[in-house]
């Protein structure tokens, strides 16, 4: 598969016309790519691909550097990894972002690494590191069916190109069922629903009811987005603005507190318990001068 510019057909890593864009997506629409294609959903072990390794070089750069050198948190989060199975067409999917869009890949390289951290950080049974870690690896995945054009404007977008944006969380949904062979795994569910926000605010569908596994991602996926070099910002959130703005999303109900806790007390110096971190109301820094993300073309 190569990336190009939008096309109005989704292919799956093979080629294979999945479904018209424009098409209604419909349960039978649905059942039909499920069903009717029966692609290997095989499962392979990561230890036996590159992400491991590829996740030490991403996680040991820049800010990353501070978060995951306590407490031998990098060499956990790899063991987890390794011990985490994915199907063999998603890792194909994966190697495909890692060479068309290598920011993309570190992306979410780093949001599974952060989302696995707060799994383990959260000492509680009933959480799953590796359930987390492949939620992380797959969100994003519908990103390399989405045009370049759109992905890497500097400038603000119009509505129509907002909404095709909007669209990847239904294309990995689409993805994720099809090489499964199954429409309700949790991993296709949470490719689905890693947009959404606790108000009901955030798309595609604007449900409220969102379990613990996407409540972790969704911060660590906003806060790396925020740290990292966006086409359409002059530059990058310092690390202070961006928990800014996570606290912020926190007090109007959208994000989990608990889990924006989690990342403040990775970035301060004496790494306190996330239970006992203090917040004070006021902004600590200022957002870049120039971001266009969030505003529409007139
Ligand atoms: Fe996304
Ligand atoms: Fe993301």
């Amino acid at each position: 598969m190569t990336r190009k510019e939008f096309t109005p057909i989704l292919r799956n890593i093979n080629g294979e016309i999945l479904f018209k864009t424009k098409q209604t997506i419909t349960c039978e629409t649905i059942k039909h790519i499920v069903r009717d294609r029966n692609f290997n959903s095989k499962e392979i072990s990561i230890s036996e691909s590159s992400i491991g390794n590829d996740t030490i070089l991403a996680i040991n750069r820049g800010i990353y550097q501070t978060i995951f050198s306590q407490d031998n948190a990098s060499k956990q989060i790899i063991k987890i990894l390794n011990q985490t199975v994915l199907s063999a067409a998603l890792l194909s999917e994966l190697n495909s972002i890692k060479k068309l869009m290598p920011s993309t890949y570190d992306h979410i390289l780093v949001v599974a690494a952060l989302s696995i951290k707060i799994c383990l950080d959260m000492n509680d049974h009933s959480f799953d590191p590796s359930r987390i870690a492949r939620i992380g690896l797959v969100h994003d995945l519908g990103k390399s069916r989405l045009p370049v054009s759109i992905l890497e404007k500097d400038s603000p977008l119009s509505d129509e190109e907002f909404k095709v944006i909007q669209e990847h969380p239904m294309i990995e949904y689409l993805l994720i069922s099809h090489y499964l062979n199954n429409p309700k795994s949790f991993i296709a569910l949470a490719g689905f629903s890693h947009h959404e926000r606790l108000d009901g605010s955030g798309y595609p569908r604007g449900i409220k009811q969102l379990d613990n596994y996407i409540q972790t991602i969704i911060p660590c996926d906003i806060f790396d987005a925020l740290t990292s070099h966006r086409p359409y910002r002059n530059e990058p959130f310092t690390v202070r603005a961006a928990l800014d703005l996570l606290l912020a999303e926190s007090r109007k109900g959208r994000v989990n507190k608990k889990f924006v806790k989690c990342l403040i007390s990775y970035v301060r110096k004496d790494k306190p318990h996330y239970k006992q971190v203090r917040i004070s109301e006021e902004n600590r820094d200022a957002p870049p001068r120039i971001n266009h993300y969030g505003i529409r073309k007139k």
